[in-house]
């Protein structure tokens, strides 16, 4: 995954907080859909939270926390791959933020009762997709929400460091949990939201 923060870092460094952002070159367009894309995005997971009243929270690929400081639990954690861009989560997050790979989150096994991910797993190789797959499920102790790119995307035929190449995965498949419920958001977005239940039992007990 070197290249990968590599990228992540310099990304970063160039653009600041955009970095975790939507960024085709052209501004306008740019504020246009990213205020579009953060509205259902928001919308997702405020959905998941209403339905799973988790108490702690974890945000894999937590960016500049445009997720994370909108989420309300008693516990909210948010690991990223980029130091440079965790200094912009930590400014805009009251919860913590952590220096991780999603391949080695250093958390228990059934840490947090929702675990999710947005425009994250995207950007995981085929080869790394299963042992991130596990990892979340690893410390997820309830639901998982996974909102991602439907796996629509073509490859972008350039190497990862000069951005773009995007690996589109079978999410259902690769999570192979009961699904509690799926939202797709407008078709311009191309992605939809799934939430994943691991534990139906402790949604009970809690409920
Ligand atoms: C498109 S941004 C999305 C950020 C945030 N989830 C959001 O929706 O605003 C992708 C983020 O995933 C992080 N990332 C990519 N690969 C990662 C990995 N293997 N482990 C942890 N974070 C990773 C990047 O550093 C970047 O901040």
């Amino acid at each position: 995954m070197k290249e990968i923060r590599d990228y992540w870092e310099k990304r970063a460094r160039v653009h600041g907080k955009s970095a975790s952002t939507y960024m085709s070159g052209n501004k306008i367009y740019d504020v246009f859909f990213n205020t579009l894309m953060t509205f259902f995005h928001r919308r997702h997971l405020r959905a998941a939270l209403q339905s799973c009243k988790p108490l702690s929270v974890l945000e894999v690929g937590c960016g500049y926390g445009r997720l994370l400081s909108t989420a309300n639990a008693s516990l909210k954690v948010g690991v990223d791959i980029s130091l440079n861009i965790l200094h912009f989560a930590k400014n805009k997050c009251k919860g913590a933020v952590i220096l991780a790979d999603t391949q080695y989150l250093p958390f228990r096994s059934k840490s947090f009762d929702l675990t999710y991910t947005c425009v994250v797993l995207q950007h995981v190789p085929y080869d790394k997709i299963g042992a991130v797959v596990n990892e979340i499920k690893r410390v997820t102790n309830r639901h998982i929400l996974v909102i991602e790119p439907l796996p629509v995307f073509k490859h972008k035929d350039r190497p990862y460091a000069q951005g773009g190449y995007l690996f589109p995965h079978d999410y259902r498949k690769l999570f192979n949990l009961p699904i509690s419920w799926n939202l797709r958001s407008p078709k311009f977005l191309r992605d939809e939201a799934i939430l994943f239940s691991i534990n139906t039992y402790g949604n009970k007990m809690r409920d």
